[in-house]
């Protein structure tokens, strides 16, 4: 282990906010009773908030964000881990008010740690990261829900985001007729590269309507965006149908009545990544390393940057620009 490693930190006090790459020590870091060699991290939504001076999500200071991490055990006070071993860790307090992925060592609780499960790098498990498996539980839940391939049209909003792209094509990769909708008229033959058969434009999601049921389309939804995102979802999806409601990129106040839940049985979903259970949680990455690994992640949906580009790419992803994933390299 190296006494001096590389680490994005936010700093704020009395000389007021700054944030970038700086040395830290392995005593610099929490508590915890594993130590992680990170080699990957990502970037999510969330860090763009965290890295923000007056940031809404943030606990404490200073602070490494990153709510995602992926790498190599070198020690363990908790007898489910061992040095050597791969691992990943997503939510919890990760980045947020723990030290998170944006640093080449971590040390946390053993229990936010999952061991890399089968069929997944750690470079893949970051690609996916938190809205990888966000797209995999909003699939799994529609699933639990009724939801199969055959049923019709499933919505994916958002479609261009971390979890729009990998929710597309994880439910074309299941066999599913996928429909996806973006502010991003340039990035339809992105979308139909991974498995959108229709595209519609970000406007016919989120209009207004007095209408409380209109025609039904949808067999499913999964929805990062929210707001009158949700409420279109609402009275559009088909009888029986689910809506995985996950994200706020749109707004969070909904607009909506009870007809589409007492005419049509339409179900909300809510989805969780942070505090989701540890069984739920396992089942979920094990079968992002298997049925539902996106088959364009490594090619199309994701791509590397370095601890330097953060303030980047955190800024586009607070701007809706980003598309796909980002890795960050440590
Ligand atoms: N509940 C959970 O556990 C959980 C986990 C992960 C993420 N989330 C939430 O899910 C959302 C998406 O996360 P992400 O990582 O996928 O973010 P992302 O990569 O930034 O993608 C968000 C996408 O939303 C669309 N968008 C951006 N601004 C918008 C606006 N003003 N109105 C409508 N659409 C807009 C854009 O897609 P188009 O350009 O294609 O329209 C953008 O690419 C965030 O709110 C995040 O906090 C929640």
């Amino acid at each position: 282990m190296s006494d001096s490693f590389n680490a994005f930190v936010l700093n704020k006090g009395d000389g007021g906010f700054s944030s970038g790459v700086q040395q830290l020590s392995l005593d610099d870091l929490p508590a915890g009773d594993v130590t992680v060699r990170v080699q990957y991290s990502s970037v999510n939504y969330k860090d763009g908030l965290a890295v923000l001076p007056e940031s809404p999500v943030v606990a404490s200071y200073p602070l490494v964000p990153g709510i995602d991490l992926a790498g190599t055990v070198v020690e363990s006070s908790d007898p489910r881990f061992t040095a050597g071993q791969e691992v990943l860790a997503i939510g919890r307090e990760l980045g947020i008010s723990h030290f998170g992925g944006y640093a080449e060592y971590a040390r946390l609780s053993g229990d936010w740690l999952e061991p890399l499960p089968s069929g997944l790098t750690v470079k893949e498990a970051m690609a996916l990261g938190t809205a990888g498996f966000t797209a995999a539980l909003s699939v799994q839940r529609l699933e639990d829900n009724g939801l199969k391939p055959g049923d019709g049209p499933v919505l994916v909003t958002g479609a261009t985001g971390g979890v729009g792209s990998t929710a597309v094509n994880i439910l074309a990769g299941l066999g599913y007729e996928v429909a996806a909708s973006t502010g991003k008229a340039t990035e339809h033959d992105y979308l139909q590269e991974l498995g959108a058969t229709k595209i519609l434009s970000r406007e016919d999601v989120s209009a207004q309507s007095d209408a409380p049921l209109e025609a039904e389309l949808w067999a499913g939804a999964v929805d990062p965006v929210g707001a009158d995102t949700t409420a279109y979802l609402l009275r559009t999806t088909r009888y029986g149908g689910s809506v995985a409601t996950c994200g706020l990129t749109g707004g969070f106040a909904v607009n909506t009545t009870v007809l589409p839940f007492i005419l049509r049985g339409v179900n909300l979903l809510g989805i969780d990544s942070v505090q989701c259970p540890g069984d739920v949680r396992a089942a979920v990455w094990r079968r992002l390393g298997a049925d539902l690994k996106p088959k364009n992640l490594a090619d199309t949906i994701s791509h590397e940057v370095g601890l330097d580009e953060i303030p980047a790419v955190t800024a586009s992803i607070l701007g809706g620009d980003v598309k796909g994933r980002t890795i960050v390299r440590l």
